[in-house]
């Protein structure tokens, strides 16, 4: 195992998250605008920086590598890179190589994730009403991710759904996500909607159901009861006894979770955001341009890691929306 970076609050860096697209086949309304301008593929790292990239991470101690977009598997030849990258879980500096998606291209890809060493996907599914899914997604097509779900299980990949909980908009289905899950074997993850990008007309403060509410409607049902730490991500684990299932929850709003943080961020374009939360960010694709030479790069991370914020400011217990960020939940992949 290397040594891992250590950030300015003694929390070390084992989590690489890495967008390689900015692009999507979907425009969901809490994650991206209805019209956004995708940038010019010269402005994106290649595949043979991207390799490059994650590379200088692992050697910096980096354990679980989660890439992501936009919708990572829209991105050309995708599967190259992955192939890449299996060769850091062989060498076992890598524990996990692993993605999160729409599930959109899963039926497509899912027999080749498995074969590049990928175990587990996290598909991002908030509702199994297919109206309702063309309304958030803005026009994706419900059969074609369960589609890509029952691929992915096919083929051997554990999948957890992620849902974000939005009060007027999936509350009600609650119990029938939660069964849906448990009778296909499939672990669930609510996730709290965070103030990011171009909000618009959502109104964000009407849409939050904290899920503080949503696990006492589930204790309500079943006997809920907290497991230890596993995955390495920001989600807690509780298990339903009734049903042996697995169920996670993202809490930014209702319970920080900072304070135990991991990990970081690139973007398509070689930006390290430190903190998904805040707007500060530095450039590694210079570095990483400018020399053959790893070191370079290698110092570059090691300064971004020594500027990593404590923690967001998402806030929303004024009743209004503190701490936004402006920039779309899209440009990081979550
Ligand atoms: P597991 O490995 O399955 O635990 O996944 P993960 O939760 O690490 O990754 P995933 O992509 O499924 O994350 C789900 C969502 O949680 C993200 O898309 C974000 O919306 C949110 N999230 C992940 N990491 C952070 C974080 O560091 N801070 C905040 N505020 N939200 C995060
Ligand atoms: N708040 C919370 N989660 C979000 N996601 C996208 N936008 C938001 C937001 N504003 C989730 C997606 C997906 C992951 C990449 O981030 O549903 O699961
Ligand atoms: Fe880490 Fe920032 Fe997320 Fe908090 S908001 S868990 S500090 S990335």
């Amino acid at each position: 195992m290397n040594a891992p970076l250590i950030d300015p609050f003694a929390r070390a860096i084992r989590y690489l998250r890495v967008s390689v697209t900015d692009r999507c086949d979907f425009r969901c309304v809490y994650c991206m605008s209805e019209n956004m301008t995708f940038l010019p593929k010269k402005e994106l790292l290649t595949l043979e920086e991207l390799d490059r990239m994650c590379s200088a991470f692992v050697r910096l101690g980096v354990e679980k590598l989660r890439i992501t977009g936009g919708e990572p598997l829209v991105r050309r030849d995708i599967m190259t890179f992955f192939r890449s990258m299996s060769r850091h879980l062989d060498s076992g500096a890598l524990k996990e190589l692993t993605l999160t998606t729409n599930g959109s291209q899963l039926a497509r890809f899912a027999d080749d994730l498995y074969a590049s060493g990928v175990r587990r996907v996290n598909v991002s599914l908030d509702t199994l009403d297919e109206a309702k899914f063309a309304r958030v997604t803005r026009w994706g097509r419900l059969p074609q991710v369960l589609r890509g779900i029952d691929a992915a299980q096919k083929a051997g990949l554990r999948v957890k759904l992620n849902a974000v909980a939005l009060k007027d908009f999936n509350e009600d289905e609650l119990f029938t996500l939660t069964s849906w899950c448990a009778s296909r074997d499939i672990d669930l993850t609510f996730i709290e909607v965070m103030p990011m990008g171009d909000i618009g007309n959502e109104d964000r403060i009407g849409q939050y159901w904290s899920l503080k509410d949503l696990r006492s409607q589930l204790a309500q049902n079943y006997t809920v009861t907290d497991l230890p730490l596993s995955t390495g991500g920001p989600a807690r684990y509780v298990r339903l006894e009734e049903t042996g299932q697995k169920i996670g929850f993202i809490t930014p709003l209702s319970h920080n979770f900072c304070e135990s943080c991991n990990r970081v961020r690139i973007t398509c374009t070689g930006e390290i955001y430190t903190c998904l939360g805040q707007e500060g960010h530095s450039d590694l694709r210079g570095p990483l341009r400018s020399s053959e030479s790893d070191a370079v790069l290698e110092d570059a991370i090691r300064a971004a890691i020594a500027l990593k914020p404590k923690g967001h400011d998402f806030d929303y217990s004024r009743q209004e929306v503190d701490g936004q960020v402006s920039r779309h939940m899209s440009h990081t992949g979550g």
